[in-house]
């Protein structure tokens, strides 16, 4: 199978090298079976996360389009926006954000510190919202307002997840089929599931490369049966925009993630500590830290369909552990 299509899609490289896969030994020691990290944690803008995967296609369409800023929106603490908005000053691009609290805490930390202060570094424009109750018709009124100042703004959606977005995560995947081609059979990956993006780009590339490799999705905002919908529209999307039929199924854990998007769990915060004092890993509250608490908590319930070693999508996030009350 081929993704051949994929570069036909403009993409402004900013990741300029394959990210490391790593085997995790004294993980796999203590759990008794070979966990291997893709570090995406590590691409090397502002901190590092997903985002720069899905920007590379994003930023490209938004310079094409001769767009002068770069609008999204998130939660204060959101690894997006503060992605999003160091892209926009690496291309000397304005960038602005709509963000929302949505654990309505007043802890100090979360509303300065962490991405949020980076925020502040990277000179992003600032609105603060009650609720992105509908994001994209928040940002579209904020476009509008832009457009009558004179600015020519490029509309990014949460989480940078559209097909355009996700194509990121189709060439994560090839990445991924490279770098264990004749070296390790993965029996399943897993990766946080959000937004969607990285999620059903996943799904999309996998199913083409590694189809006998399951695709876990530990959901970190929603139940599965309302994340389902969107990773799988996403993943067709993004299927048809390669010419491709994509029919993997969608496999989603929810139990990970309470109490709500945002508000850490003992599980996940055991699971930093873990791979923190194991591996020298910084995982985050919100999202890997939660995903990674799923993907341990799967071996021990036997949930993985087959036996072999299984890889983790590090999507980033450790700026929000400066956020974050975490208990040590
Ligand atoms: C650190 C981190 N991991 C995972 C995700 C989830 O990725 P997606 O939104 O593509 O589902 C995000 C999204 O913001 C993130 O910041």
């Amino acid at each position: 199978m081929s993704l051949q299509n994929l570069s036909a899609f403009p993409r402004l490289d900013l990741i300029g090298a394959p990210t490391p896969l790593e085997y995790l030994p004294r993980l796999s020691d203590h759990v008794g079976r070979d966990i291997y990290i893709k570090r995406d944690d590590v691409t090397p803008l502002a901190m590092g996360g997903n985002k720069l995967r899905k920007l590379e296609f994003l930023a490209a369409d938004a310079l094409r389009s001769g767009a002068d800023v770069l609008l999204t929106a998130g939660a204060i603490q959101s690894n997006h926006v503060r992605q999003t908005a160091a892209v926009a000053a690496k291309l000397g691009l304005k960038s602005m954000a709509l963000l929302e609290n949505p654990i309505h805490t007043r802890a100090e930390n979360y509303l300065s510190n962490g991405n949020r202060l980076l925020l502040d570094l990277f000179d992003t424009e600032v609105i603060a919202v009650d609720a992105l109750h509908d994001p994209q018709a928040q940002l579209l009124e904020q476009a509008e307002r832009l457009e009558a100042q004179g600015f020519r703004p490029y509309i990014i959606p949460v989480g940078g997840s559209n097909a355009l977005g996700a194509l990121g995560y189709v060439e994560c995947a090839q990445e991924i089929a490279h770098q264990s081609e004749g070296a390790v059979d993965f029996a399943a990956v897993v990766v946080a599931s959000g937004s969607a993006g990285t999620h059903a780009g996943l799904a999309v590339g996998l199913e083409q490369l590694l189809p006998d490799t399951e695709l876990v999705g530990v959901t970190v905002s929603r139940k599965a049966a309302e994340q389902a919908p969107k990773v799988h529209s996403l993943q067709q999307a993004v299927a048809t925009s390669l010419s491709l039929t994509a029919q993997a199924p969608i496999t989603l854990w929810d139990e990970y993630f309470a109490p709500q998007y945002g508000m850490p769990n003992d599980a996940g915060q055991e699971t930093i500590k873990l791979l923190a004092r194991l591996e020298g890993i910084l995982l985050d509250p919100v999202y890997s830290g939660k995903a990674m608490a799923g993907l341990l908590d799967g071996i021990v319930q036997q949930r993985f369909r087959r036996e072999g070693p299984i890889l983790f999508v590090h999507t980033g996030g450790a700026p929000a552990l400066f956020a974050y009350h975490l208990m040590c």
